[in-house]
């Protein structure tokens, strides 16, 4: 069949496979990256129902041995309870340094199974197989591995690339349309901070996922060849994520991410004709509502603010935010936390 290969330089370097149906070579695919191997698959109760026998039966007629772990879904689960249930059921199922785990589901199975990897027997191989929009599009490529715990999303965690990512986009014909969206939110992402014709193309709904899928791909494969452990440039795939997870957290994870992330975009958009940059939001509003957006930020500077600043990426009295240059090229805008205050209170009032 024919699909898209994009190739990772990175620490490890990786082949993404993204094709309409690519699972059923699932088996072909790993064999010269894993060999003959045992696997242990990490999955979510929605993923494992609609597609867990198939890729079970996929496994098997390789000649895999493949056991299976089922968390329920939803990002309650992407927890210490699971990470450390699992890890013992690594060991229960006596993985060594040469077999793989295998993450089948969204970005909460994917950041879990892909920190397990890394702490098992201090790394064993990884195979990711996105089954969201979002996970295709950005957590299964890149390495960001995590949980999360009470202080906050994605406080525990290591970089640790995967050794394969394989992205059938037809499984994501079963997601629910809000889930669905929460992924366009972040490929709008990716078209308003690096690429004004993918950001254009959009506008054509609905859009050719596995042309988009790919694109999107490459566009976060070449910014994380240039700064695997997220040390600047990498920080512009945070566009609108800053004030997306403060917005998140406010509403207590009510807003979805990708909704977040949405609303999040519209304030960078706002803030940037304040620090001399072009003003695009009238573009990026209109996308976005084209979407389905809601758009309205629904919390004040204060708040905000307040949120803001127990943001992981602040750093001291310094924060940096990606903001808007013109669409499909953002920057890197380090502004100190009093000017991004008065800034908020210009944009929210
Ligand atoms: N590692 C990274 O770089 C990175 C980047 C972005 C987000 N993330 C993380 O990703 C997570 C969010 O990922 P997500 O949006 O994929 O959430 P998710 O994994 O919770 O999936 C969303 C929902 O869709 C369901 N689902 C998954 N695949 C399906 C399918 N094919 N058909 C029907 N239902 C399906 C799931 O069961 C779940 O209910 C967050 O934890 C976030 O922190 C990580």
């Amino acid at each position: 069949m024919e699909y898209n290969t994009i190739h990772v330089e990175a620490s490890r370097s990786y082949d993404i496979h993204i094709g309409r149906g690519i699972l059923n070579e699932i088996g072909s695919l790993i064999r010269p990256i894993v060999g003959d191997c045992r696997l242990a698959i990490l999955t979510d109760s929605n993923v494992d129902e609609l597609y867990g026998e198939r890729l079970s039966g996929l496994f098997d007629a390789a000649g895999y041995a493949a056991d299976k772990f089922v968390v329920p879904a939803g990002e309650e689960s992407k927890c210490a309870d699971n990470l450390l249930e699992f890890l013992n059921f690594l060991a229960d199922c006596k993985l060594t340094r040469s077999d793989a785990v295998v993450a089948f589901g969204g970005g909460v199975v994917g950041d879990m199974a892909g920190l397990s990897a890394a702490l098992y027997l201090r790394g064993v191989k990884y195979i990711q197989i996105p089954t969201t929009l979002l996970a295709a599009v950005d957590s299964s490529v890149g390495g960001k591995t995590a949980i999360d715990i009470p202080a906050g999303k994605n406080l525990v965690g290591a970089f640790y690339q995967p050794s394969l990512v394989c992205c059938d986009t037809a499984l994501m014909d079963s997601l629910a349309p809000e889930v669905y969206r929460d992924g366009c939110a972040e490929v709008i992402k990716y078209g308003a901070i690096l690429d004004k014709e993918l950001f254009d193309a959009l506008a054509q709904m609905p859009f050719d996922r596995e042309k988009v899928v790919t694109r999107c791909v490459e566009i976060k494969r070449d910014v994380v060849q240039k700064d695997e452990f997220d040390n600047g440039l990498r920080g512009l795939l945070n566009f609108g994520h800053t004030f997306g997870h403060a917005i998140e957290k406010m509403s207590n994870f009510a807003v979805s991410h990708g909704s977040a992330v949405a609303k999040g975009m519209v304030v960078a958009a706002r803030m940037a004709p304040l620090c001399g940059l072009q003003d695009v939001t009238g573009e990026i509003v209109a996308l976005l509502q084209q979407y389905g957006f809601d758009l309205t930020c629904g919390y004040g500077a204060d708040e905000l603010y307040d949120a803001i600043l127990s943001d992981k990426k602040r750093r001291g009295g310094n924060i940096t935010v990606v903001l808007p240059k013109a669409i499909g090229n953002c920057v890197l805008v380090t502004l100190t936390v009093g000017e991004l205050y008065t800034k908020l209170k210009e944009v929210l009032g």
